[in-house]
């Protein structure tokens, strides 16, 4: 494997009684797509919160590059180049798709709010290059007619695809993506997969890629980590992680009421 990107070392998060991660310890290379799956609840929200600053780990940590991640704020974390997209939309609905992508881009403009008010020369050739990386996401999507439009005129599979280039748009060193195929067409999901593919080539951009469309898994992923009842039970190529007995059994045991 290439230099770590990410390392999560014994990951361990308690909800009350509930152990929803048990060291949990793996690692994702630069340029990697690396995706966790396993069956609902078993922890992978969690995971990604983690990664993210959301929620601190009971015990453990998580490294980008050797620098500690878990601890900061989630916009510490943000500006150390991670950015996600979340299970739940969280789209300003009524605002445009383009003002939703340029308030995520806010913390890299330098002229800052009182300049746009102002509308410095500056400010104005900002807000050209704001509109400009927002045409370029949503083109990947094929949704660059829907710029000016409300988030809420969009159907809820090419808001999940607005998430994306939003997050996109911010120019994020890691991606971590949570089930960014619910709710999509089947032809939605293989544009999203040409979209992911086209993260790591033409961005750069290393990706974890928690998902249980096993579709679009086998399509993308180098490997998969597989989280059953938040203890790690797999770690491999997509299609040997399939055919483990322990992923088996996770997905499929007997008595088991989540097969998602
Ligand atoms: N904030 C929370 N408070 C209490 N329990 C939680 C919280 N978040 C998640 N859990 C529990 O932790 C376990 C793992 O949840 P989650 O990470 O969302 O699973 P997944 O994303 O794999 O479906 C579940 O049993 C869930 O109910
Ligand atoms: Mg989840």
């Amino acid at each position: 494997m290439t230099m770590p990107m990410l390392r999560f070392d014994a990951v361990t998060r308690h909800f009350g009684g509930l152990i929803a991660l048990n060291a949990v310890s793996f690692e994702v290379g630069a340029g990697e797509i690396v995706g966790l799956i396993g069956p609902n609840g078993s922890g992978k929200s969690t995971l990604a919160n983690i990664a993210t600053g959301l929620l601190q780990p009971t015990s453990g940590a998580v490294y980008m590059e050797e620098g500690r991640l878990s601890g900061s704020a989630p916009w510490r974390i943000a500006r150390a180049g991670v950015a996600r997209t979340f299970q739940m939309l969280r789209l300003f609905p009524t605002m445009s798709v383009a003002d939703n992508i340029a308030l995520a881009m806010q913390p890299g403009l330098k002229t800052g709010y009182g300049a746009s008010i102002f509308r410095t020369s500056a400010a104005s050739r900002e807000d050209a290059e704001v509109r400009g990386k927002a045409i370029e996401m949503l083109s990947l999507f094929n949704l660059e007619k829907f710029i000016d439009q409300p988030a809420t005129a969009l159907s809820i599979g090419q808001q999940r695809m607005v998430e994306l280039a939003r997050g996109l748009a911010t120019g994020p060193r890691v991606f971590v993506l949570d089930e960014p195929a619910a709710g999509l067409s089947p032809p939605m999901v293989d544009r999203l997969i040409e979209v992911i593919r086209r993260m790591r080539k033409d961005y750069g951009v290393t990706v974890l890629l928690v998902e249980h469309v096993m579709r679009l898994v086998q399509a993308v992923c180098d490997r998969v980590v597989v989280l059953d009842y938040g203890e790690k039970i797999a770690d491999a190529a997509p299609s040997v992680a399939v055919n483990d007995p322990r992923v088996v059994e996770a997905y499929l045991g007997v008595g088991r009421t989540n097969h998602a």
